[in-house]
């Protein structure tokens, strides 16, 4: 029960109107806090690694983890590769044992975003409880590799987000709607919910076909957050938050205990500071207690 894809566990938050939180991780102790948090919030969890962290800690050894972790956890989980550009290492992931893989061909043309979306699905569908994630329009902001800057940014067409999903065959859908990755510089960043809302009643007005995610969830005022579940968001990206709240807490932790060579207090610290911000963020989603 405990590994899932990312598809099976949305679909049933799109029909509860919550949405499941996608942490970002880039090493064990992290993705300890975050899977803590789940445990004791009842709730169903994404996992998410972006490619940098994927090559260093190496892919066999992040699942090899996440299976351990998942075998005796009480939730589901899934373990998602996050915007990967490229078609190969997509696949690699996918032989080791993620369950979930975003392709984020969306910097290329329409019609080779639609190749190589189709591509990864096609393989991924072949091995098996695998969902594939794509985008569509371009998300603003720097996550990992990929560097967006705003006058490139483009929100997704609802009528080729239609096409984009029949064409490649994709499980879960990521419209560019105006969320950047990183921090917000206004506190009221210009989001597009009708077009989320729009694509969703497009996509998944009868049945829930293709469940919607939402990028760039640091820093988005909590109205903003409900509002998108609303809209038929049903995984929320969260990595810069727990990127600053890991540094943060290592920091505060060897300021306040110069003198102290003890790195298991250090990882102590991180894990619990990485367990309330994912536990707020469980509660925000309402994801609370679906498990
Ligand atoms: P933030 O870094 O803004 O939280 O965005 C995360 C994200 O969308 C990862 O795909």
């Amino acid at each position: 029960m405990s590994i899932v894809n990312a598809k099976e566990i949305m679909v049933e938050a799109a029909k509860g109107k919550y949405a499941v939180g996608a942490f970002n991780i880039t090493d064990l102790v992290q993705m300890e806090g975050v899977v803590d948090a789940a445990i004791s919030k009842k709730s169903p969890l994404i996992i998410q690694t972006s490619v940098k962290p994927s090559k260093f800690l190496g892919v066999d050894v992040l699942v090899a983890i996440y299976r351990t972790i998942a075998a005796s956890a009480p939730i589901p989980i899934c373990l998602h590769l996050d915007h990967c550009t490229e078609v190969e290492h997509c696949k690699k992931c996918a032989d080791a044992g993620y369950t979930n893989i975003m392709i984020d061909a969306s910097k290329q043309t329409y019609e080779e975003n639609i190749r190589q979306t189709k591509e990864v699905v096609d393989y991924c569908h072949k091995i098996g409880n695998i969902s594939v994630e794509g985008e569509l329009g371009t998300v603003s902001g720097v996550e990992d590799q990929i560097k967006v800057s705003e006058d490139e940014t483009q929100l997704a067409n609802p009528k080729q987000a239609v096409e984009f999903v029949e064409r490649t065959g994709l499980d879960i859908f990521a419209p560019a709607i105006g969320t950047a990755h990183g921090v917000y510089k206004t506190k009221n960043p210009k989001v597009d919910f009708e077009r989320l809302g729009i694509i969703n009643e497009m996509l998944n007005g009868k049945t829930i076909k293709t469940p919607l995610v939402v990028h760039g969830g640091t820093g988005l005022p909590e109205d903003y957050i409900k509002k998108l579940i609303a809209m038929g968001g049903a995984k929320v990206n969260v990595s810069t938050e727990l990127k600053r709240t890991m540094i943060d807490a290592e920091y505060e932790y060897i300021a306040a205990h110069r003198e102290e060579y003890d790195p298991g207090k250090v990882d102590e610290a991180v894990r619990a500071s990485i367990r309330t911000a994912v536990g707020h963020w469980i509660d925000i989603l309402g994801s609370a207690g679906k498990a």
